[in-house]
């Protein structure tokens, strides 16, 4: 595993979500809580783009069904999902977001 480069910290402000194509992954980078956090993008529940869902805090709805997942931990808090979100590593590095992908 290694960190990869995904976008520029600016691209995704404060509060906000964008979904990147990362190595043929579908990965979703968060900038929430004051930190930048990252999983998978695509809902666990059927198919989904969780960036075009809403993102409270460091919860995201998933914009078809409705199920919420913490992005901390990729934990289910509402279903019908019942499947966890995989959740990647990221680090800041010269004002790029990386995330390292399994
Ligand atoms: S596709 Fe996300 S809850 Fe159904």
């Amino acid at each position: 595993m290694a960190f990869v480069p995904v976008c520029a910290a600016e691209d995704v402000p404060p509060g906000a979500m964008a979904r990147f194509d990362v190595a043929g992954r579908q990965v979703a980078v968060y900038h929430a809580d004051g930190a930048f956090r990252a999983t998978a993008a695509i809902c666990t529940h059927e198919h989904a783009d969780l960036t075009e869902g809403e993102l409270e805090g460091t919860v995201v709805s998933c914009p078809l069904h409705g199920a919420r997942f913490d992005i901390l931990t990729g934990r289910v808090l509402t279903p019908p999902a019942f499947k966890r979100l995989p959740v990647f590593p990221v680090r800041l590095r010269d004002g790029r977001v990386e995330v390292d992908l399994p």
